[in-house]
């Protein structure tokens, strides 16, 4: 893709909660769209070049053996100029996505939430808990760079962390995530519809889902279902609600809950559950909680099914350095251990026993016409935020 057939922020679908951008704001929000994808595609070519021609021979000659793994080509490519070019451009673009997309909802930020009050008025479909402690993997960083992370409140009713959220997702992904940030989602659904045609769950369960991105997808198809989303974040549970609302999608109770303790629903009380670019954002010491209350909450014949980026086992070492990339420099710390992690161990672990974890390579599900067609090599590719995910498949045995 080329800054020339991006489409514009005002692409994505404006529904009623999302903040209204002026034409400057628009003008910025593009620029730095059209910043990362020149980064990704012209700047980013010229890492791996340094590697190959300076880097790894110098590693070769210092050790006499290939570089072994990613840790050892990051402290070597840290000194390197053009790296560290790279690198810092690539932080700053974050940082002043959440600038602007901060500032853009600040401006309207009592609009935003009286429109949403308004949704959420009298509505028993949302249900906050302001006893529910933070947990650490959420409450000690602010990830991605996003002041605020996800949970932040600077007064009642406060949803600028979610509503910046909202907007900001486009500069990062480019567009490649659809007019409703929901491609992962749309994916899953369809290939849910396609490869399971039988496969109708009546009670469905997505933890994490912040603004609810991409279950409202799935809620749209399995309408009849009874869904439920959960996260710790109050701002992005009110405003997820409201922005469901606002798209006509009403069969999705949010729940303000931890995944590590969901205690208050029955043993076998869903029949899918669903986390998408979740896990990567758990620790060590949660990850196996969720996974365990996932066993247990799953239904005989259920499925379980976590989107994520792929695992590094059997990767490349230069592409785990490249995608490790977020682990250190965006405040992302559980990035590489997670995605180093014997998930199908883990898995087995939790309850499930050795059953194979099933992985399938899900493509975003966008409106080609306006954001073009999602690949493999799409040149969007900066390592971890391809429009490509693996879906990692848990059956709960009938
Ligand atoms: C990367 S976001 C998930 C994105 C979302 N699923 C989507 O598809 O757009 C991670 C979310 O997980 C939530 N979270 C982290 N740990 C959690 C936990 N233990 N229980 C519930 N939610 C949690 C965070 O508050 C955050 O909203």
């Amino acid at each position: 893709m080329s800054n020339e057939t991006l489409p514009s922020w005002l692409a994505l679908t404006q529904h009623e909660v999302m903040a209204k951008a002026s034409h400057d704001d628009v003008a910025r929000l593009n620029f730095l769209t059209h910043l990362n994808v020149h980064l990704s595609s012209q700047i980013l070519p010229g890492v791996r070049e340094v590697y190959e021609q300076e880097v790894k021979p110098a590693i070769i000659e210092a050790t006499g053996s290939e570089p072994q793994d990613r840790h050892q080509i990051r402290s070597a490519m840290l000194d390197h100029p053009y790296y560290q070019f790279w690198s810092a451009l690539r932080r700053n673009t974050m940082e002043m996505r959440h600038q602007v997309g901060r500032g853009v909802v600040l401006e309207q930020i009592e609009d935003i939430v009286a429109k949403v009050d308004a949704l959420n008025q009298g509505a028993d479909t949302l249900e906050l808990d302001d006893a529910l402690p933070i947990p650490d993997n959420v409450g000690l960083v602010d990830i991605h760079c996003q002041p605020g992370c996800y949970y932040e409140e600077y007064f009642p009713n406060d949803v600028t962390v979610a509503a910046s959220y909202d907007i900001g997702l486009f500069v990062t992904t480019a567009g490649l995530l659809g007019g409703l940030s929901d491609g992962g989602g749309q994916a899953i659904a369809k290939w849910l519809k396609e490869q399971q045609p039988g496969f109708a769950p009546k009670r469905i369960l997505d933890i994490g889902c912040t603004i609810g991105h991409n279950i409202v997808p799935l809620a749209e198809a399995f309408p009849d279902a009874e869904v439920i989303a959960v996260d710790v974040a109050r701002p992005s549970l009110r405003y997820a609600h409201a922005r469901a609302k606002a798209l006509g999608v009403n069969n999705i109770r949010f729940v303000q809950a931890n995944g590590e303790d969901l205690s208050r629903y029955a043993d076998g009380s869903f029949d899918l559950i669903s986390t998408s670019m979740f896990l990567h954002e758990t620790s060590h010491q949660s990850m196996p909680n969720i996974l365990a209350e996932i066993h247990r909450l799953l239904a005989p014949g259920g499925v379980c099914l976590h989107l994520e980026q792929p695992q590094y086992d059997g990767m490349p070492v230069f592409e785990q350095f490249m995608r490790d990339w977020d682990t250190y420099f965006n405040n992302e710390p559980y990035w590489g251990p997670m995605h180093e992690l014997d998930l199908a161990q883990m898995v087995a672990d939790s309850g499930f026993g050795a059953q194979p974890l099933e992985q399938i390579g899900l493509v975003s599900l966008v409106d080609e016409s306006i954001f073009g067609k999602r690949s493999a090599g799409d040149a969007g590719e900066d390592y971890g935020r391809a429009p490509v995910w693996n879906a990692f498949l848990i059956w709960k045995a009938a």
